[in-house]
């Protein structure tokens, strides 16, 4: 585990809508290579947030990598839209996805990364049978559908198995934790294996500005790699 690179990937579920661009731009002028873009429809989870229009608005004035976390229904429907957009990787829900192995091929098969979320009632061994097509592992460390939740410090031991299983096939997957990242669980998180940190509150909603919630999140995970 020791020696992959840990990637920041700030959500802008929480970000100032008014104020998205310039925002966008704060996070990457501080280093960050990967943009977490939630996008709710109200039917998988409770709430509805944005679609197509603001990835290919954001990608427009950013060089980073859009990564696209749909949780929505009948996802192979959306990912065409989406990889036109502009997104780089697509993770969809495994729960949302009766058909997830022909779901992946629509992702890959569109240019772009692909990535599989599960909520923390699903467990990584659901995942063995598609492991060899997914280059991303989304654990949601919260039930999906808000930003500001408590991180589920259970769902760490599905990091370790699902190193275990990309290990058994040879494959080298990003592991990335979702919901309720700050600067203490972050430690946890990349002790348990994540490469990928997303987190809205801890960055977008830091007191002191973005900048500032950046660089907590940076040192807070600098020594635990
Ligand atoms: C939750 C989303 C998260 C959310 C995380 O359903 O998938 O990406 O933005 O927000 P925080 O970091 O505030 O828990
Ligand atoms: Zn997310």
């Amino acid at each position: 585990m020791a020696h992959k690179r840990i990637y920041l990937a700030p959500s802008i579920l929480s970000a100032d809508f008014t104020r998205l661009g310039e925002q966008v731009r704060e996070i990457e002028q501080n280093g960050a290579s990967l943009l977490h873009i939630d996008v709710m429809d109200g039917r998988f989870v409770p709430n509805i947030t944005m679609g197509p229009l603001v990835v290919e608005a954001v990608r427009r004035i950013t060089q980073m990598t859009l990564d696209v976390h749909l949780m929505i229904v009948e996802p192979e429907r959306y990912v065409e839209a989406f990889a036109q957009a502009g997104a780089g990787i697509i993770s969809v829900h495994l729960e949302a996805s009766p058909n997830l192995h022909r779901t992946l091929e629509i992702i890959r098969d569109a240019g772009c990364k692909v990535g599989v979320a599960i909520n923390p009632h699903t467990t990584a061994d659901s995942l063995r049978d598609v492991m060899g097509m997914i280059d991303v592992v989304n654990v949601m460390t919260v039930n999906p559908g808000f930003g500001g939740q408590s991180f589920l410090h259970s769902m760490m031991p599905k990091i370790a198995r699902l190193r275990a299983m990309a290990g058994d096939i040879q494959r080298d997957i990003e592991i990335e934790v979702d919901g309720g990242i700050n600067a203490e669980t972050a430690q946890a998180a990349v002790q348990a294996g994540a490469t990928i940190l997303v987190a809205g509150t801890a960055i977008f909603g830091h007191p002191k500005g973005i900048s500032a919630g950046f660089a907590q999140m940076t040192s807070a995970i600098v020594g635990e790699d």
